[in-house]
Formats: structure tokens, sequence, C-alpha cells
């Protein structure tokens, strides 16, 4: 038996050795194939590399006045473009591939990038609801039918996953990230990047992944989308990176700089951050893209006296391929020749591109993803609209159901449906939606409508917006018309149960979108209170891309569901849970604030000095005219059936140093349904060289639990979740007291403690 086990041991160490052996050869013959194609390029044909035009439609940002198409062609002939964006389908692709192949001087192929950021055509929910599913197999899958949809239709590369932690719900982008929590973040990111670039770049249904925006970019002042960051490096090392770091562990090939400046230097021109952490530090060989224009922007950041400048300080930081500016290509070669940039930082830059492109297969074959058939066959098909309403479901929140209104009973009701975004099939499709058509998503009035059992009366009350809600329109809320009220009331008073779909249109979030007010906009609270006084009995599923703040909601309404903007197949998701064919598992990923004054709220705080009111006086840390806390807590999210928890239980009572903490707690399903919860742990380094959070998530499990079942579920804590980085970038674990808590949401746990020695 012992010699079996031996046997294959050694022979699964020969196929790691050989799998090894293949990895670094292939490492090599990439590594020689570029050298020499190096060797061949003119100086030029470097900095074309390092050029990324925008296709010549769809426009995701302002374009410079020279962008025009007959320039754009000229420079694909001459070799002088390494990489387009938002080209798409495969006929499309095919043609410029074909310029860069057939007709330049090497033929070098096209990198073609797109922001594949909540799916391709087939729409997955917006990130930040994925995010709130907490499960990171269902999220790499997400990404991956998202990977193939979009490498069916010519594309290899997306501008995502976006990694930004924002502590801000005025920040538009918070949307496209995975909320406030770094640990929460990095398992979101790690789940995306290998979603996206499969086991295999190569193969023509996946594609390179990029981590961005790098770095601090959620951190916007005043949640103003573009802002001035200023942040400590502390909570740069500790609560920015992490998500980065790990999407680099996670084999992520391309980063992406930021439109930010950052404690006075803006991102794409900081050589500290490119150069000298994602660079150096931490060792990544792939290539870092510019964001939209972000050379160009240093000058009115008032970093770069002009474009010369700014191109210089970007290829100096470690920036290697300029996203439309377009000042590489017209500044570089000058540069050089000047003198005054290295033509080894040129070299460095197109080796890390033409690495990339050889690792995607794009020299063997150039147009490998550029297949008709496969375009047909993949894009929209049954098995993807079926795993984006699989996520859709997972994404769900049930933020509070008092008296177990939900779920809906299916016979002999009568529902009133109210609110515009309840027929809406467009603004569930979120804001990244470029690939997919209008009006395609499935409403919850078409999802509600599938149950046939109740009658169902539906009336909009109020229009949302006045003007036109489209990717580049800013909208339009001024809505005065309260004609449907009227209608929408006597429905509600004729019904037993009253379901209202309000919340924010799908381009009401995203990049641009920054709100100073967190409600419902137009007349939708308005609308709420005047139908709650003909019925009560109201179920209210919100729609958003962004926490919002709802203090009267939440005190009156009985039953309130989070559904953010779940995509294609969100009204049959939304159906689906309001009935009971799905029971909710979701869970907050950003903190619910009770008004806009208390941004940025976030869970893992740091404690003042006077934490609590204990002389009974005015002098502690707190708001005379609301209470501190949130409204609905980082990892809140409730389920049809009701969870009981033990109490943590530590094996011993003093660790030494590193050695693995177990911590074990027991989840009992308590109700009257089958149900998943997220078990969640936290920890408090109680006294440290610098100020610890008074909370942070060191762990979490989704758990599946029968009625009646109990399940014990174990953590471990080692070093990487015991330690911090202090604001020089060092990375430390302390000896001393360490709280656990354990429990349903970061603000309803049980706690523990331990000694580190
Ligand atoms: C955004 C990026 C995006 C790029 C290309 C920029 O405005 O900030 O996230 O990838 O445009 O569309």
């Amino acid at each position: 038996m012992k010699q079996t086990l031996l046997i294959l041991a050694v022979l699964a160490g020969t196929t790691v050795g050989r799998a090894q052996n293949k990895k670094t050869m292939d490492k090599n013959t990439i590594g020689q194939k570029v050298e020499n194609l190096l060797s061949k390029m003119t100086l030029e044909e470097k900095v074309g590399q390092m050029n990324q035009y925008n296709g010549f439609w769809d426009v995701t940002g302002p374009s410079p006045k020279e962008g025009n198409a007959a320039l754009k062609y000229e420079h694909l002939r001459k070799g002088w473009v390494g990489s387009m964006l938002t080209v798409r389908g495969v006929k499309e692709v095919k043609a410029v591939q074909k310029i860069a192949v057939e007709e330049s001087r090497l033929g070098i192929p096209l990198i073609i990038g797109f922001d594949v950021i909540h799916g391709y055509k087939t729409l997955s929910p917006i990130p930040l609801a994925e995010a709130a599913s907490w499960d990171m197999e269902a999220i790499q899958n997400s990404a991956k039918v998202a990977a193939s949809e979009a490498a069916a239709s010519g594309i290899n590369w997306t501008f995502g996953p976006n990694v930004d932690i924002s502590r801000d719900a005025r920040w538009g982008r918070v949307m496209e990230g995975a909320g406030e929590d770094p640990f929460l973040g990095s398992k979101v990111a790690e789940a995306r990047v290998k979603g996206f670039q499969g086991n295999d770049l190569a193969s023509p249904l996946t594609i390179a992944a990029c981590a961005k925006h790098f770095a601090a970019y959620g951190f916007a002042e005043a949640g103003r989308d573009y802002n001035t960051v200023d942040i400590s490096n502390a909570t740069l090392y500790n609560t920015v990176l992490p998500p980065f770091k790990t999407a680099k562990e996670a084999g992520v090939r391309t980063f992406m700089n930021s439109f930010n400046i950052l404690n006075g230097v803006p991102a794409t021109g900081s050589s500290f951050l490119q150069r000298e952490i994602l660079k150096g530090k931490w060792g990544f060989d792939g290539f870092i893209i510019t964001d939209w224009a972000s050379i160009r922007e240093m000058v009115a950041h008032g970093f770069a006296k002009d474009g010369a400048e700014a191109a210089e300080k970007a290829v100096e930081a470690g920036a290697d391929m300029d996203m439309e500016s377009h000042l590489y290509i017209a500044e570089l070669v000058k540069l050089v020749k000047e003198g005054k940039v290295s033509e080894k930082l040129i070299d460095d830059a197109v080796r890390r591109i033409l690495r990339v492109k050889h690792e995607l297969g794009l020299f063997d074959n150039p147009y490998k993803y550029c297949d008709e058939k496969r375009e047909k066959e993949i894009i929209g098909s049954k098995a993807n609209n079926d795993a984006v309403l699989d996520m859709a479901k997972k994404s769900i929140v049930l933020l509070k159901n008092e008296g177990n209104l939900l779920p809906l009973k299916k016979n002999g009701q009568k529902i009133a449906l109210i609110g515009a975004l309840a027929a809406d099939k467009n603004s569930p499709l979120g804001s990244w939606r470029i690939a997919s058509d209008d009006n395609t998503a499935v409403s919850v009035l078409e999802g509600m409508q599938q149950y046939k059992g109740n009658t169902l009366v539906y009336e909009k009350g109020a229009d949302l917006t006045t003007g036109k809600t489209t990717f580049l329109d800013e909208l339009v809320f001024n809505t005065t018309d309260r004609s449907g009220f009227e209608a929408a009331k006597s429905a509600a008073k004729n019904a037993d149960v009253v379901v209202m779909v309000l919340g924010e249109h799908g381009f009401q979030s995203g990049e641009g979108r920054s709100r100073t007010n967190l409600d419902l906009p137009g007349l939708q609270q308005e609308l709420l209170e005047e139908v709650y006084k003909v019925n009560p009995n109201i179920v209210l599923v919100l729609n958003n891309g962004r926490p919002l703040a709802l203090p009267w909601a939440a005190e009156n309404i009985p039953a309130i569901v989070e559904a953010w903007h779940l995509g294609t197949q969100a009204g049959n998701a939304v159906a689906q849970v309001l009935y009971g064919d799905y029971n909710p598992s979701g869970k907050l990923p950003m903190s619910f604030p009770r008004n806009v004054g208390q941004v940025p709220i976030y869970y893992n705080q740091h404690s003042t000095g006077r934490p609590v009111n204990s002389d009974n006086n005015v002098f502690w840390s707190h708001y005379m005219d609301v209470e501190k806390t949130p409204l609905f807590a980082f990892g809140h999210g409730l389920s049809y059936t009701t969870f009981k928890y033990g109490e943590p239980k530590l094996g011993k009572k003093v660790y030494a140093k590193g050695e693995p903490v177990k911590i074990a707690v027991n989840v009992t399903n308590t109700g009257n349904y089958d149900g998943k919860e997220v078990v969640q742990l936290y920890i408090r380094d109680i006294a440290a060289s610098l100020s610890r959070p008074v909370k942070e998530l060191k762990g979490f499990e989704l758990v599946s639990l029968k009625k009646g079942e109990t399940k014990t579920v174990t953590f471990t804590l080692t070093d990487k979740e015991l330690g911090f980085y202090n604001n020089e970038g060092e990375y430390l674990v302390e000896p001393g007291i360490f709280k656990v808590f354990t429990g349903t949401s970061s603000d309803n746990v049980q706690e523990a403690e331990f000694e580190l020695k």
C-alpha cells in the first residue's frame, strides 16, 4: 500500500515536473520568438505596438480630434497600431485584423479589447450584484460564459475585472466592483480572472483579463468620478491593493491604470504603483494599458506641461499601451531620438505586449477568434441564458421580510405590480452592455406573468425619466406627471399584495454617474408613500447599481428585495424569488447608509477614541440627527428559512506565531425551507503598532442546509489573515490578543478570543 502511494506520489511529481517544464519551455520559446521579432522591428513599429485605437463606432470616452478613421486605417497599414478596442463581431474584427496581418510590413496581429464587464450579449447581473452572491463558483462561471461569448465575437481581451474597492455609494462605478471589502473583493477578483482566462489562454473560448483601475480609483473624493484620491499608504496596501495582488497571483495578464491622482501623482504617471509595486515587488510580466486618454489627462492634472511630457512621464512610469490619448504614437519616437526616453523602456513594453499576444495564440492564427459558425452557436445560446439566470437568482438579497410576506402564495391572490421599472426591458441590462441589444431583458412584469395562478394587474404610476436613457446621455429625473398615481392606488387598493419595483435606471450608475442623493429618484418615493396609504402590504423590489439610503421604506415597508440590475434574465430571477421557487441567499457586499451624510460608511472602520457614549454627554463620536450605524450592514441578507448560530469554538486559547488557528461554528436551519447561508468570519487585532479595524472579514463559506439540518463550518486563520501592512508596505504579524467573530452579517455575530504569542 505504502509503496503504491509512493509510486503515485513520484508519478504525480513527474507529471507536475513535466507540466512545469512544458510551461518553462513554452515561455522560453515565446521569449525567443518575441526577441526575434523585436530585433526586426523599427522604432516606429515598436511604438506602434504601444498604441491602441478605438474602433469606428461606440465611444466610451472623449475622443481626440485627430482620431479620424482614415488616419487609423493608415496607421494599421503601417503597423503602427498594436490593439483596437470596441471593435466587435467576427466580420468587423476580421476586417481590421486582416489589415494588420496582411498589409503591414511585419504582419503583427492586433489584440482586440472590449469592456466585457457583466456579460457580452447575454448579460449577467452587474458585478456588484454578482458579488452579493458570495458564490465564487457561480461568479467564475459567469465570467467564463461572458468570455466565451466575447471570444466568439472576435474579442480576445476584456477590460475586466474591475477590482476597485469603494466605500462611497455616491460613486457610480461601485456597480462595477465587488463592494467595500478587500477580502471579499480579492476572492471575487480571483474568480473573475480564472473565469475569463480559464486554464488555457490560447483556447478560442477564453480571453485575457485586465485588473483595473490601478489604483485607488474607488476612493475619489466626495464620490465624484475621476476626482482626486488622497489616502494613506496603509489604506493603499491593506484595502486597495489586495484584490489587485490576488488578481496578479491568479495570473491576470494585463492591468489598466486609472484616471485619478493618488497622493498628488496621476496613477498613469506613477512609477511607485506601476514599476515599483506591480512590475517590481509583485513581478508582473504582463502589460499595463492606460485608461481612456489618461496620458493626455496628466496635462489637465497639472503633472505634465504638454502631450510630449505626458507621454514621457507615462512611459517612464511603466504604462505600456496608450488607450486613446494618441500620444505615444505622436511623441515617443521623437522622445527616444532626442534621448529623453530610453529605447530600453520601449523594448520592455513591446516585449510584454507581444508576449501576451503569443499566449493568446494570435501569432499561430490571428483569426482564431473569428469563426462565424462559433459566433452563431455561442452568442445568446440557451445554455448562456440559463447561466445568467442562475447567477441573477444568486445575486438577489432579501433585506427585510416582516410577517413572512414573502414568498408570495401562488394561487388565488390579487397582485398589483407598480412602478415604471417593473415593465422596463432596458434598465435591467445595466450600464456596460455595448454588445447587447436595447430592451432585451425579461422585465419583472414578464417574469411574474409566468405565474398564472394569481391575478396580476400592472400600473406604472409615474415615469422614471423625462429625457433619453442611453450610455452617453445624462439622465433627467424631473418628472412632474402624477396622472398615473390614481390608477396605481386603485390597483393597490384592490390587491392582496402590492409589488413595487422602484430604484435607479440601469444608466444611472456606472462611469460618470455620481450622485449626491441616494434616494429613489423622481417621483418614486412619493408614489411609494401614496400607495402605502391605501395598502401597506407592499413588497418593494429595488433596482439599483449602488447602495441606496431608504430609511422610510426600511421602517415602513414589510418586505424589501434587493434586485440590482440583474441582466438579460432579470424578471425571471425576480419572479422565481418572489414566488419562492428560489430561496434567496445573497448578502450585501456594501453597507447601505441611513442617509447620504453618513457616506463613506463601511463596516471595517477604525475605532475612534470615543466610540461609545460612556459619559452620557455629547462628546462622543456620533451624529446628532441619525444613528451612526448603517441601515443595512455589510454581509446582511435574509432567507425564507431561519438559521441559528452556535458560539465560535477555538481549539486553544494561545497559539504560537505561524500555527494555524482553527475556528468551528455550528449552524442550524431552524425554519421551514431548505436554504443556503453565507457563514462569515471576522477578526479584530486588539492592539497593534497601527490601529486595526474593529472587524475584518477573513473567511466565509456558503453552506446549504436542509430543514432542521446542522453543519459545522470550520475556518483556519494563518499569518496570511492575521497580519497587516504598515505605511512602508511591510507585512507584519504581531503577537497579542485577537477577537474572532462568526455570524450571519457584520453586525450580527458572536465572539471568542485567542492570544498569538
Ligand atoms: C473606463 C474603463 C474602460 C475604458 C474603455 C474608460 O472610460 O474608465 O474602465 O475600460 O473606458 O472603454
